[in-house]
């Protein structure tokens, strides 16, 4: 692109602060910052100024699921049809990975964190071994899919092969890169991270699968014979992956896609609420939801919206991959960026400064159109780790595992 091309593209867009600093910059930088704008899709910088109604949008109602005693009564049955699949090579995973962790603070990829106290347990060793056991049980190894961002990928990649894949088979790992948005101050002007740097941050966990078959992926799961993908956060090191009862269930239900749901805590707990909306599955953000919806009980006192997703879905790949030119919301989230002001000084913010966007894979579920909501025990299965400290954090994590006997 020239920078005449790339003059009337930002022009278009109304974001030519981007070239303020073009004449200090030397030829390479020129020529990085000219590639950027001409990849760079302005076009989602509309969503800051005319927010989509993201919830609301027709009339909502509790979704019937599986709940541990529908689930324990079935159990073999679910595994056996689970196991099936996975022997069958019928499942993947794909670690969703590709996020910043900005509230963690830790210098570096989220799954490198070491949850350990006395010994190293990296979080994605701790997951890794987790999906061993499920390699053990059914004995098939399943694919595993790896989202990374610009800004994680090198050193993702790095720390899996210095740990030597975490005694994984590489031949059953592959990475992916999602793509990147431009980030916007409060009128809504892109942001320069560096001089002839765009601000871009990652898009959100929403593009998982049009990401991986920008990225030829999808081709290794049809050859591979992949009928259903398990998308899962890097951030729950008790995550139980490619789960032969949550597989089989959700097979023998008909249902496109499941979800592995807890019981909400209480009416507060910032999780977001699997329910249907004009028939079809939807998730409703906790900061989405009335007070009247969070507090609401049935006869025998249960929460009627009660079904928290853990971010670990099994999606039909067959029906994903048919409703992926599908327009799924872009949500406006605000988050602290670095950035170059007016006068060329780098700042670098103590409080939210700038707006993102990101797609969500919550999001997915409702072009689904059929879900299964799969309850499973919070202490076994759900230690977020979010935060350095206090809720979600890194010490709620490790109190977990030591509680499922995993030494620290
Ligand atoms: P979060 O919503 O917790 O976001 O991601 P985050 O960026 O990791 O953390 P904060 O908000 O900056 O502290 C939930 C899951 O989705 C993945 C994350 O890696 C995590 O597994 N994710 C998030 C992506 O893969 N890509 C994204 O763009 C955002």
């Amino acid at each position: 692109m020239t920078y005449a091309d790339a003059q009337k593209k930002l022009a278009a867009v109304s974001q030519e602060q981007l070239l303020r600093f073009y004449d200090q910059l030397t030829d390479g930088e020129r020529a990085t910052l000219l590639q950027q704008i001409d990849r760079t899709d302005f076009s989602v910088i509309d969503n800051f100024f005319h927010h989509e109604k993201l919830d609301g949008k027709g009339r909502t109602e509790p979704i019937g699921g599986l709940r541990l005693a529908d689930i324990e009564m079935r159990k073999e049955e679910f595994r056996a049809a689970g196991k099936a699949a996975i022997r069958a090579g019928k499942v993947g995973a794909v670690l969703l990975a590709g996020g910043q962790g900005t509230r963690l603070g830790f210098d570096g990829p989220k799954g490198a964190f070491d949850i350990g106290v006395t010994k190293h347990l990296y979080i994605f060793e701790q997951q890794v071994k987790n999906l061993l056991e499920v390699v053990e049980e059914c004995g098939a190894y399943v694919p595993l899919y790896i989202m990374t961002s610009d800004l994680n990928h090198d050193a993702t990649v790095a720390f899996w092969q210095a740990h030597g894949y975490f005694s994984y088979p590489a031949e059953y790992v592959r990475f992916f890169v999602q793509e990147m948005a431009p980030a916007v101050d409060g009128k809504g002007k892109a942001l320069l991270a560096e001089k002839g740097k765009i601000a871009l941050s990652p898009n959100g966990n929403g593009g998982w699968l049009s990401s991986m078959r920008k990225c030829g992926l999808l081709e290794d799961v049809s050859r591979r014979g992949i009928e259903w993908l398990n998308a899962y956060a890097v951030d729950n090191v008790l995550q139980r992956i490619a789960d032969p009862v949550f597989v089989g269930a959700t097979i023998l239900s008909g249902c496109n896609c499941g979800a592995k749901v807890v019981c909400k805590s209480g009416p507060q707990e910032r999780v977001g609420v699997l329910c249907l909306e004009d028939g079809k599955p939807n998730i409703i953000e906790y900061y989405e939801m009335s007070e009247e919806m969070a507090n609401l009980r049935d006869e025998k006192g249960d929460l009627v919206y009660l079904y928290g997703v853990i971010l670990n879905y099994l999606f039909n790949v067959r029906k994903a991959v048919s409703v992926l030119g599908s327009k799924i919301p872009v949500h406006v989230v605000e988050k602290k960026v670095q950035y170059v002001d007016e006068a060329g000084n780098i700042v670098v913010p103590s409080a939210p400064n700038a707006y993102k966007f990101e797609t969500l894979i919550l999001d997915m579920v409702r072009l689904m159109d059929t879900c299964l909501p799969f309850e499973v025990v919070r202490e076994k299965e759900f230690a977020p780790v979010k935060n350095a400290t206090g809720t979600d954090s890194v010490q709620t994590a490790r109190a977990l595992l030591e509680k499922n006997g995993v030494e620290l």
